[in-house]
């Protein structure tokens, strides 16, 4: 094997071998995100509020979805600091939520949902909201 091989070799296995280390994942953040949709979608109100707009919006603020008092009185401005510990445990952050929801308990879980959650106003499905109004 030639030195060159060598290298381009080595350069290969350190592109395949690294991801897995890398910081937050979005894409793994999508997968986890299904566990947030038995309530929750990005461009439409469910049982809980849009997710479109999220970060950097201030709890318990879009319109027409109807909160719970504990949220709308919270002050919380949503971003990544705050969201994690609201999805470490919600009810300890914001108590009276009407998020019935235990939380994420692996840290790395939480990392990934909240990338996810930054990228999704890129989504087609969040572009498409922001066209509408
Ligand atoms: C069992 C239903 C349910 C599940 C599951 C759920 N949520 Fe919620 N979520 C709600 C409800 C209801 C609210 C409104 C809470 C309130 O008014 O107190 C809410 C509110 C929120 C808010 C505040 C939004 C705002 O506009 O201020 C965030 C952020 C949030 N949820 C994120 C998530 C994420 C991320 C997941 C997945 C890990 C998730 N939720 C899973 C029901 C749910």
């Amino acid at each position: 094997m030639t030195l060159r091989r060598l290298l381009a070799a080595g350069a290969l296995w350190v592109c395949v071998m690294t991801p897995a280390s890398a910081g937050p994942d979005a894409v793994r953040g999508e997968q986890i995100y299904v566990r947030c949709q038995a309530c929750h979608a990005l461009s439409y109100d469910r049982v809980g509020p849009r997710h479109c707009g999220l970060f950097g919006r201030t709890a318990g603020t879009v319109p027409g979805f109807t909160y719970s008092p504990a949220m709308k009185s919270s002050r919380i401005v949503w971003n990544d600091k705050t969201l994690e510990s609201f999805l470490t445990s919600p009810l300890k952050m914001v108590p009276g939520t009407a998020m019935t929801y235990d939380g994420v308990p692996e840290a790395k879980d939480r990392a990934d949902l909240i990338a996810y959650l930054k990228g999704a106003d890129k989504t087609p499905e969040c572009i498409a909201l922001k066209g509408k109004r």
